[in-house]
């Protein structure tokens, strides 16, 4: 990262620590996902707009803003927005902000998105637990940085120890939770019933347009990741529905509270 960015990233990492807050596990909230912000104790709310390095961002559902607060008993910086790639093409949108957080001590990202299903077995209004991705745009986040550490290891890119709780923790709840890897695409335009053929050939049993230049990020500034989809549809020609926009934030705040409650569950019993 250049020396502009380090004290861009540590300006605003003072800022997330004013208020005497100390945050160790941020969570990163895609469509469907929003109700979590409710869920957080003793709340203060921050406007990405507040925080240097934070983005714009734009997208319907998507509102832009950092919570802080507690989640059992993990001090915790919920992010409701991100930006996407596909929203001006920049892969490395949300750098400031995953900076930022790493700068103030946050040590594990918990990412979520909604997503389309290439598997048969895992309908529409079910949970996933991300284990591995593909990065299909082939664009970095990291093109701009220097150094040894940019040339990241992604063996481990979801964290095994975190999922195995995650799983344990869907499971003692009685919650659905398949895993399974994620296909990242740019976007905006859905994917041609061929698209999703290929992706089903390729292994990917979600597919969607967020999340992985995040994980790299992440990764990057050292932090552990644990990703979860939410499957709004069925990829494209693998259900009589046309896709769109509207029915992904239908089906996702159909789902919302069960998610949420996934999610809560899953924070309050981590062990870092
Ligand atoms: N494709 C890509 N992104 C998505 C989808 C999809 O089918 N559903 C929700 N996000």
């Amino acid at each position: 990262m250049s020396r502009l960015n380090v004290e861009q990233a540590d300006r605003c990492a003072a800022l997330l620590l004013a208020h005497h807050r100390r945050p160790r596990i941020a969570v990163l909230l895609g469509s469907g996902w929003g109700a979590l912000a409710q869920r957080v104790a003793d709340p203060l709310h921050l406007p990405y707009a507040a925080l240097p390095g934070f983005p714009d961002t734009g997208v319907a559902g998507h509102t832009g803003e950092v919570v802080l607060g507690r989640i059992g008993t993990h001090e915790v910086a919920v992010l409701s927005g991100r930006r996407h790639a596909y929203e001006g093409g920049d892969p490395a949108a949300m750098k400031g902000a995953i900076a930022a957080l790493a700068a103030a001590g946050v040590e594990l990202l918990v990412q979520t998105n909604a997503a389309g299903s290439l598997d048969e077995r895992m309908r529409p209004g079910e949970l996933m637990l991300v284990s591995d991705h593909l990065n299909l745009v082939q664009r970095s986040p990291l093109l701009h940085e220097t150094g040894a550490e940019r040339f990241v290891d992604l063996r481990y890119a979801y964290d095994p120890a975190l999922r195995a709780q995650a799983l344990a923790t869907a499971q003692r709840r009685g919650i659905t939770l398949h895993e399974g890897v994620y296909a990242w695409v740019l976007g905006p335009q859905f994917e041609t019933p061929a698209e999703i053929r290929m992706l089903q050939r390729l292994g990917a049993q979600a597919v969607g347009m967020s999340t992985v230049p995040e994980t790299i990020l992440a990764r990057h500034a050292g932090l552990r990741v644990l990703a979860f989809s939410l499957f709004t549809n069925m990829g494209c020609g693998l259900q009589a529905e046309r896709l769109s926009h509207a029915n992904t934030l239908g089906v996702a705040a159909a789902v919302a509270p069960l998610a949420a409650d996934l999610l809560e569950a899953v924070i309050a019993s981590l062990v870092p």
